[in-house]
């Protein structure tokens, strides 16, 4: 083995480092450091031709020798820690399947409008169709051609929230008649879902709630046609035993009214808190829509009739799933809402 002592100043230094490396990167930063274009022996190598010509062969020989050691040396090392990294991060990834898994938590659809679309979807299916108005309404379409003008008794009940003298937030979804039959001639048949605004908060109120209107307009609809319309209503929504009455009621824009109560489904008509023991649950009003309605839009109550009905979204929801207060619908409490997904 040929030897000098320039070339073993740099073998022994590389190999004590090569010996301290406790990682595949150290050890590439070593290689770089002596082998590499820049390397301590590669340099030697390199100028190999600047030494007196005697000196050269040794020399030559000698660092020669000495790199394809390292060279070796560190293929060896790389092997073997690039093994015991591998080993080490083959455990850091391993899953623990025993684990309990994280439930992602899915968004539900919101109770009022899961009753909503089920209203709106059972007329849909007997050829009603969906129609919408505004929230700001004026005067005229809420009250006026309702047959309730100003002095009205009937507005006291509808107080609302004014934007001008003549603008407002409507107070029903009954406006959204007027505005249909204006824009088209009979036959009509309409769903109309949507918000209303009442001067008026407790327990069973909230001065923002939601009402479905329905509305069908044709030449001679009758009472019967309501009354079965509804009939089939309440046995889709409340189940196959459902059973309904009418009691005379009053409604400016309807004549005969009628307030609809559907047998209370806690107790089957026996009595119960929820009835309040009277066995029976009020869910709307309804009529046959006013004559003066219909020649306020132009239409000839000589010739057609019309039957109207409008419920309220929460009142229905409350019924349904139990829930004594009105409240809890817009406070957005997770630990309610959670229960409807
Ligand atoms: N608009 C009435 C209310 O808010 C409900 C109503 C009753 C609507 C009778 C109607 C109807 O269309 O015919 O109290």
């Amino acid at each position: 083995m040929v030897r000098h002592p320039r070339v073993d100043a740099i073998a022994d230094e590389a190999r004590a480092a090569i010996g301290r490396a406790t990682s595949s990167t150290q050890l590439e930063e070593l290689r770089v450091r002596y082998l590499g274009r820049q390397g301590t022996l590669t340099m030697l190598l390199r100028s190999l031709g600047s030494l007196p010509a005697a000196e050269r062969p040794r020399v030559g020989a000698a660092a020669n020798e000495v790199k394809r050691e390292l060279e070796a040396l560190l293929e060896l090392r790389l092997g073997e820690t690039r093994e015991a990294e591998r080993r080490l991060e083959r455990a850091r990834q391993r899953i623990d399947l025993t684990l309990p898994g994280r439930r992602p938590l899915p968004g539900g659809v919101h109770p009022l409008t899961r009753v909503q679309d089920e209203i709106v979807s059972i007329f849909v299916g007997l050829g009603f169709s969906v129609a919408e108005g505004p929230e700001i309404e004026d005067d005229y379409h809420n009250f006026e051609a309702l047959n309730i003008p100003r002095d009205h008794p009937a507005r006291d009940m509808q107080d609302t929230f004014y934007l001008s003298e003549d603008t407002l937030l409507r107070t029903q979804t009954s406006p959204v008649q007027i505005r249909t039959m204006q824009a088209q001639r009979p036959p009509v048949r309409i769903i109309v879902p949507g918000r209303v605004y009442r001067r008026d908060a407790d327990i069973t109120h909230s001065p923002m709630f939601h009402q479905v209107e329905g509305l069908a307009v044709d030449r001679s609809i009758s009472m019967g046609d309501l009354k079965g319309t509804l009939e089939l209503f309440a046995r889709e929504m409340f189940g196959g035993r459902a059973k309904i009455r009418f009691r005379p009621s009053f409604f400016p824009f309807t004549e005969p009214s009628a307030e609809v109560d559907v047998l209370c489904f806690l107790c089957g008509g026996g009595g119960c808190r929820v009835c309040k023991q009277s066995g029976w649950l009020e869910i709307l009003g309804s009529g046959m829509v006013h004559p003066q309605v219909l020649r306020n839009v132009g239409y000839d109550p000589e010739e057609v009739t019309g039957w109207a009905f409008g419920m309220g979204v929460e009142r229905v929801a409350m019924l349904k799933y139990g829930i004594d207060d009105i409240r809890l619908f817009f406070e957005n409490d997770l630990r309610f809402l959670r229960q409807f997904v």
